[in-house]
């Protein structure tokens, strides 16, 4: 629309000439109005960075950003924006990376320098709710009217399309409003149940204390045997609803394809990492259908036998394989 880009271009064109005229006229004292950011500039950044997650009665923490009161009225936390400090506000921390997880928790890649230069210009500025800050009052540009209360039809497709391979931004969405609730420091349970936070990519496939995903192999992945009910309790915690069928076939996929990150990149498989897998044991030494390693040093305690329900703790090779160390009835 011509008139919308003519009355955007105006809006940012006009403070600029009035820092030029109070130059001019010697009052360069003042801070200059230029530097101020309406939040009508940020939505965009927002609807593509932020809504996949945090909008609607799931987000994360209960922080909705999908609308400029919902930002203003924080997390369960708090507020994370307070006006004229962008230093000390934990949005601003959380897109630089100096609170972490670093947002948006699909990332890397982050937001550019300048996309965060707009959200620091904004705290610092006020927290204007229009287009731009220093236009006049009356002035159309800074009329909040042209920023509609809420965006909710923009948020972007979490679903890959037709050939595209899944990626950590496919799946990091469902782990956000269904997992990180709990799986967080500070979450509903405390600290994070069994240390596994699920709130970035390095945390998710992290393989301190153990693997939780095996890029490559589903049926390694206990995350994978979690959210299919293989491996009891089954997530999420708080089910059911457990995940969608559409849901479940997507991290498996992903999981499938490489545990990839945001950018596309596969991971490779973690050998060495120790497992703890649960599941139901079949002839030959299987746990639903994963073929584990068993030789004389593996223990294998009480008398597990095919039909038990088991958990085996041991390590993974190279091509992503279980060699087991320790199986026992649970
Ligand atoms: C893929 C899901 C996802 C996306 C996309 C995402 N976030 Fe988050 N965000 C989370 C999760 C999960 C948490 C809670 C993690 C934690 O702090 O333990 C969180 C926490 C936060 C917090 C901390 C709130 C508090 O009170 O501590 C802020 C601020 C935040 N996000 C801002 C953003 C911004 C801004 C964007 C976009 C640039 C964004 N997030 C994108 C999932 C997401
Ligand atoms: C209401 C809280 C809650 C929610 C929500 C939740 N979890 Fe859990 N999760 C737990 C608890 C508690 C445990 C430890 C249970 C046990 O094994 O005794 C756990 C354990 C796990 C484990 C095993 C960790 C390990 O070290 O072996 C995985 C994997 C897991 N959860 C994944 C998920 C996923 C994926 C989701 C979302 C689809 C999810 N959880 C949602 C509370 C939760």
């Amino acid at each position: 629309m011509p008139t919308g880009v003519s009355d955007t271009a105006g809006g940012r064109a006009r403070p600029l000439a009035l820092a030029v005229l109070c130059l001019a006229g010697g009052l360069a004292a003042r801070p200059l109005p230029a530097a101020a950011t309406g939040y009508g500039e940020l939505r965009p950044i927002l609807a593509q960075h932020c809504l996949a997650c945090h909008a609607g009665d799931a987000a994360p923490l209960g922080l909705r950003l999908d609308s400029y009161d919902a930002i203003l009225a924080g997390s369960r936390n708090g507020p994370v924006v307070e006006s004229g400090n962008a230093a000390g506000s934990e949005l601003v921390r959380r897109i630089k990376g100096s609170s972490l997880p670093r947002m948006p928790m699909t990332g890397p890649p982050f937001l550019s320098d300048r996309e965060i230069a707009a959200f620091e210009r904004w705290v610092e500025g006020g927290l204007k709710p229009g287009a731009t800050a220093a236009a006049p009052p009356g002035d159309p540009a800074s009329v909040p009217a042209s920023v509609p209360a809420s965006v909710p039809a923009s948020v972007p497709a979490s679903v890959p399309a037709a050939g595209e391979l899944p990626t950590f931004r496919h799946v990091a969405p469902i782990l956000a409003t269904r997992c990180a609730k709990c799986h967080t420091d500070n979450g509903l349970m405390g600290a994070a149940p069994e240390g596994y936070r699920l709130t970035s990519y390095a945390s998710v496939l992290t393989t301190r204390d153990r693997a939780r995903v095996v890029p490559g192999r589903t049926d390694a992945s206990e995350l994978v045997r979690r959210i299919r009910g293989q491996s009891s309790p089954r997530m999420p915690l708080d089910g059911p609803p457990y995940l969608s069928a559409e849901e479940i076939r997507l991290i498996e996929d992903w999981v499938r394809q490489g545990a990839r990150d945001a950018a596309g990149q596969p991971a490779p498989i973690p050998a060495g990492a120790a497992v703890r897998l649960q599941g139901r044991l079949e002839s030959g030494w299987k746990l639903d259908g994963l073929p584990l390693t068993v030789d004389a040093d593996t223990r294998v305690q009480k008398h597990a036998a095919p039909g038990d329900a088991v958990q085996v703790r041991g390590t993974l090779d190279e091509a992503g394989d279980a060699r087991a160390e320790r199986i026992r009835p649970r």
